[in-house]
């Protein structure tokens, strides 16, 4: 099985989780590839949905194409479910996410949603967070002090040059890290003057992970 093909399967099986509900959701609506062929799928589960909110303006685009109410976070109060990909899990739900740049929305999204879904085919799965370099997203102006104390924490920060945020900030990838206790390493960077986010999703981890398996299974964890 490709690894569209995976990505296919962990969109269709978060369906389900949608279909769920007796009411019209609010659902928060993630960024990247997987994510977008959730956003294909979603025309079929219209009806339990009143309005999304999305991470990013790529989703967003496509998202209206499909004629979804798209709103504002501040327009809908907590929501019910969001669901997003990720670029790496750990046996316990915590994630590396912002190799799309969308990491501040989506955290932002995460935090204020009652139920989070992770949708990841198995190439994602780790046992240590790291092995993906950590985004972390910088005002500008602060791009190289950033860079400097990731040194310190045993990093080799990469400048991500030439792309914006949709917050029109940077990002620094931050190569080498073996993140063994990542609520602690996701706090300790948050202090960190000119830090915006970083993307470990560790404080606010995902509640359920749908992993897509070349055998076609899916893995709840
Ligand atoms: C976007 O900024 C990311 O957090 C994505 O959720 C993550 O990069 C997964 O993307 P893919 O589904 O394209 O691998």
């Amino acid at each position: 099985m490709s690894t569209d093909q995976l990505k296919i399967q962990a969109a269709t099986a978060a369906l389900e989780y949608i279909k769920k509900f007796d009411y019209k959701i609010d659902l928060g609506v993630g960024t990247g590839s997987t994510v977008n062929e959730l956003i294909a799928l979603l025309p079929s589960v219209r009806h339990h949905i009143d309005a999304v909110v999305s991470s990013s303006e790529e989703s967003t685009k496509r998202l209206e194409a499909l004629e979804f109410n798209v709103k504002e976070l501040n327009q809908t109060g907590d929501l019910t479910l969001y669901i997003d990909g990720a670029d790496e899990c750990d046996g316990h739900n915590r994630l590396i996410k912002g190799g799309g740049g969308a990491l501040t929305r989506e955290k932002i999204i995460a935090a204020s949603s009652r139920q989070f879904i992770c949708i990841v085919d198995q190439t994602k799965m780790v046992d240590v967070l790291g092995k993906f370099p950590l985004p972390v997203e910088v005002i500008p102006m602060a791009r190289s002090y950033v860079a400097r104390q990731m040194v310190k924490l045993g990093g080799q920060p990469i400048y991500r040059d030439g792309f914006v945020t949709d917050n029109d900030n940077q990002i620094i990838d931050v190569h080498n890290l073996k993140i063994l206790d990542p609520v602690k390493l996701e706090s300790k960077i948050n202090q960190i003057p000119g830090v915006i986010t970083n993307g470990l999703f560790a404080l606010r981890k995902a509640d359920l992970t749908l992993v897509a398996q070349k055998s076609g299974e899916i893995i709840k964890q």
